[in-house]
């Protein structure tokens, strides 16, 4: 099977080494890929929102299947273009990725179906809105509609900040149109957990449980990132849990779908508040988690291939994900600044010595190739991920791991997993 990979981040690292394993895999691309990926597959030089430059990438390439990593392209409908020359793609349509691109109509399709979510009201008119807020008080969370890359929610402690809050959204249009509308919802309280699948439509094959640590600072201080460094499974889903969310959360989200006419085929993943009344959800993803995919799929037994073409494709019934006992840990390495400006283009080393530790392996997220080196090319650089038996034991390796890298302004969290370790046994 040829295979093509969208996107150039962690995730898609992790997407192309566990894919780069299958037995089903003939030839692997990537587009645009970076680095690190560039050891598994073969790197095409497009971008993940070129449309019609993957669509003609996938007929020169003969591609069988391919494997989309982040929303943008899926919100821009790479699923129906790809399709339309008859080239099966692992993702869900422009309609069914709206569940992540607008959230006023994810808050309205839960509210539809009962899934358990915050209270909510959506506004187009900034008066309305800010009446609601004061009605309401705080904390509360204010969030534009759209994609605003990560930066669109604001958890307000003061009426003054969600006013002015929507003051920035609705009317100076700092998110553009991501920002027509906005979502002023109640502030859960608890802790976040991940809870990713894919689905054929009908069925749902959950992944192992993961937790992202979204705080670009220790003890979850800072501003929030795409992700700092994640670890699974996570204790703070229990097994009971884990069946509640699959039957009162994920299938009744994909009977939803399907009802509303917009079938959902590939990856799903809930944030979710383990709030004192259950899990709730925060948002819904249209994509795998980045940095939750690269723990997740370094501990994943079974070959995921056949699960993206069964989830393309629509035959996933029976099928069930088979996971390494031990646990993972993965450590995100960034440029300093982020998630703000930051520099880019230091040289990194020391990436081969920590591939040499057992058990380990560093992907890449914002790397590139220049002169024969490896160098900085984004926020978030290296994810450093370490399985072992415990999850003490992996917080270990992967620190370990971190220890041998070295680039200029690098940052990292120094409590990656720390939260999981209240819920083991000593
Ligand atoms: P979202 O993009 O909707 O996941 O929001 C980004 C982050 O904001 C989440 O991961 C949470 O940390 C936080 N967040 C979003 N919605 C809420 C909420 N209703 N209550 C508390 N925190 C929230
Ligand atoms: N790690 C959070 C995300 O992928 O959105």
């Amino acid at each position: 099977m040829r295979v093509l990979v969208i996107g150039g981040g962690g995730r898609e690292h992790a997407l192309c080494w566990k894919i780069s394993r299958s037995k089903e895999l003939k030839k692997l691309y990537c587009a645009p890929g970076n680095a690190g990926i560039s050891e598994q597959a073969e790197l095409v030089k497009v971008s993940a929102e070129d449309l019609e430059g993957i669509a003609r990438a996938v007929s020169e390439l003969k591609i069988d299947l391919v494997v989309v990593g982040p929303e943008a392209p899926l919100v821009l409908g790479i699923k129906e273009r790809l399709e339309k020359q008859g080239v099966p793609v692992f993702g869900p349509s422009q309609k069914a990725a709206e569940l992540e691109g607008s959230k006023a109509w994810c808050k309205q399709f839960l509210s539809k179906y009962k899934i358990p979510t915050a209270w909510f009201e959506v506004f187009r008119d900034a008066a309305s809105a800010k009446k609601f807020i004061r009605v309401k008080g705080a904390p509360i969370v204010v969030k534009a509609d759209g994609l605003a890359a990560g930066k669109g929610v604001i958890i307000a402690a003061t009426v003054e900040e969600a006013e002015q809050a929507v003051e920035e959204i609705l009317v100076k249009r700092s998110f553009g149109e991501a920002g027509s509308k906005v979502v002023i919802e109640e502030c859960l309280v608890g802790e976040e957990a991940s809870f990713i699948g894919i689905s054929d439509g009908e069925n749902f094959a959950a992944l192992a449980t993961s937790q992202d640590h979204k705080r670009v600072f220790d003890d979850d201080q800072g501003p929030n990132t795409g992700g700092m460094g994640a670890y699974s499974p996570a204790p703070v889903v229990s097994e009971r849990m884990f069946n509640a969310v699959i039957a009162d959360i994920m299938l009744p989200t994909i009977r939803g779908m399907k009802a509303e006419g917009r079938e959902y085929r590939g990856t799903l993943y809930a944030g979710l508040m383990i709030t004192k009344a259950g899990p709730k959800v925060l948002e819904y993803n249209c994509r795998f988690g980045d940095p939750e995919t690269q723990p997740l799929l370094f501990r994943l037994q079974s070959d995921l291939l056949p699960f993206l073409v069964a989830a393309a494709k629509g035959n996933l019934q029976g099928m069930k994900f088979d996971w390494h006992p031990e646990a993972s840990v993965c450590v995100v390495m960034a440029s300093g600044g982020y998630p703000g400006t930051y520099r880019k283009g230091f040289e990194i080393s020391g990436i081969a010595e920590a591939n040499k530790l057992d058990r380990t392996f560093v992907f890449h997220s914002g790397t590139a190739q220049k002169d024969g080196k490896v160098i900085t090319a984004g926020g978030r650089v290296l994810g450093v991920t370490a399985r072992r038996e415990t999850i003490p034991a992996a917080i270990e390796a992967a620190y370990a791991a971190v220890e041998k890298i070295n680039f200029s302004d690098a940052h990292c969290r120094g409590d990656i997993g720390r939260k999981a370790l209240s819920y083991l046994k000593t």
